[in-house]
């Protein structure tokens, strides 16, 4: 039997290295994977598949049975915070996700009972997930962190100027506060349950976390980030976190992952290899190969892999993506790092 500390992810998570280091990578489930789209194609919708259990964890275990990562992540969206709180969430083909703006937190509803009972199929997805996994295997949930939901929700939609949330943020401090608090509420219970449900641990997107001031960035990424933290922490004292504040600068990466105190900061593709070595004194590292690297194969593949594993080799590390899979990345070169990985 295998225990949850020896898990390689869990491993690295609790600062010990493993070599060669554990692999999974983000959007590892999607269109990429002709398994996938088959599926999405019975399904109807993204979110039908999302809400029902034995297809999430269908999809979740997909990537697994072809490439052997060495973790599963819960299939799901960050957008069913937003969801559980009373905001419908739409996803329109090939345009993205869609929610009415909220201007003000009483737009959000429920309390954290109401919370989980409506997220009730997404830990019965884990459940089932936890059993059909090898022990070997790692089985990671995830949320949204409360700065890049806010966008959402301001917003209506992805923003890359994130211009909504900023403005609110800029004209009403208190009232942006109180909406970060509350989906900070519901995304610690969303967490919460997750683990309970057989999460061996979690990661929290903050997509958006780019492009803040220095100010803005410790007041609405790393407090409410350790805000979280901290409530996780009260009720599951060894639980294991993973932060991915996205397009960071490098002096915002380490206050992060010390005003967070999150086990393992995800890096995107922007940030130095030669840095991230260094950084890896600091917290557990993960990240960062090129998702159009991958896209490309061969031998830039392979060049842009063994860098990577070359500047981390014996560091608490864990092999990732700068961001997710794209859909047009072909199979092949998927199989291809993972071998490579291993071979390390
Ligand atoms: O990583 C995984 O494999 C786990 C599943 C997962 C999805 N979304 C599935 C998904 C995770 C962890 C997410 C996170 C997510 N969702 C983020 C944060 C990470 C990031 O990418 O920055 C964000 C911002 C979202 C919101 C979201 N969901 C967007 C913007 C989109 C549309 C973009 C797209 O690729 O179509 C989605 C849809 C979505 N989420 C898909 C998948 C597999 C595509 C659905 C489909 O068309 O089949």
């Amino acid at each position: 039997m295998v225990k949850t500390e020896e898990r390689t992810v869990v491993q690295v998570l609790s600062g010990r290295a493993a070599w060669p280091p554990p692999v999974w990578l983000m959007r590892q489930a999607g269109r990429y994977l002709p398994e996938y789209r088959a599926l999405r194609q019975k399904a109807g919708s993204f979110w039908a598949m999302c809400m029902n259990p034995e297809m999430a964890a269908e999809i979740t275990l997909q990537p697994i049975r072809r490439f052997g990562f060495d973790a599963a992540i819960l299939f799901s969206d960050i957008l069913v915070v937003p969801y559980a709180m009373g905001v419908p969430v739409t996803f329109e083909e090939g345009v993205g996700p869609s929610l009415p703006p909220i201007a003000t937190v009483d737009a959000l509803t429920g309390a954290q009972a109401q919370w989980v009972e409506a997220l009730a199929p997404v830990y019965e997805t884990l459940r089932n997930l936890r059993v059909a996994l090898e022990p070997k295997t790692t089985l990671l949930g995830f949320a949204g962190a409360p700065w890049t939901l806010a966008t959402y929700l301001a917003e209506g939609h992805g923003s890359s100027d994130q211009r909504a949330a900023k403005l609110w943020a800029y004209r009403d401090p208190d009232g942006f506060q109180q909406l970060i608090d509350r989906v900070g509420d519901c995304v610690a219970a969303h967490l919460i349950a997750q683990l309970d449900a057989g999460a061996d641990a979690v990661q929290l997107f903050d997509s958006w976390a780019g492009g803040l001031t220095e100010d803005g960035y410790a007041r609405w990424v790393v407090k409410p980030t350790r805000r979280i933290v901290d409530r996780i922490h009260a009720v599951r004292p060894g639980a294991k976190i993973i932060g991915f504040p996205r397009a960071s600068t490098l002096a915002g990466y380490k206050l992060y992952a010390v005003g967070t105190k999150v086990d393992a900061v995800s890096v995107d593709t922007a940030a130095p290899q030669s840095w991230m070595s260094g950084f890896a004194e600091v917290t557990t590292v993960q990240g960062n190969l090129d998702p159009l690297v991958l896209m490309t194969g061969g031998a830039a593949l392979d060049i842009a892999v063994d860098e990577i594993l070359n500047a981390m080799r014996g560091k608490p590390f864990i092999f990732n993506l700068g961001h997710g899979v794209l859909p047009e990345t072909p199979l092949e070169n998927v199989a291809r790092l993972v071998q490579r990985v291993r071979q390390a």
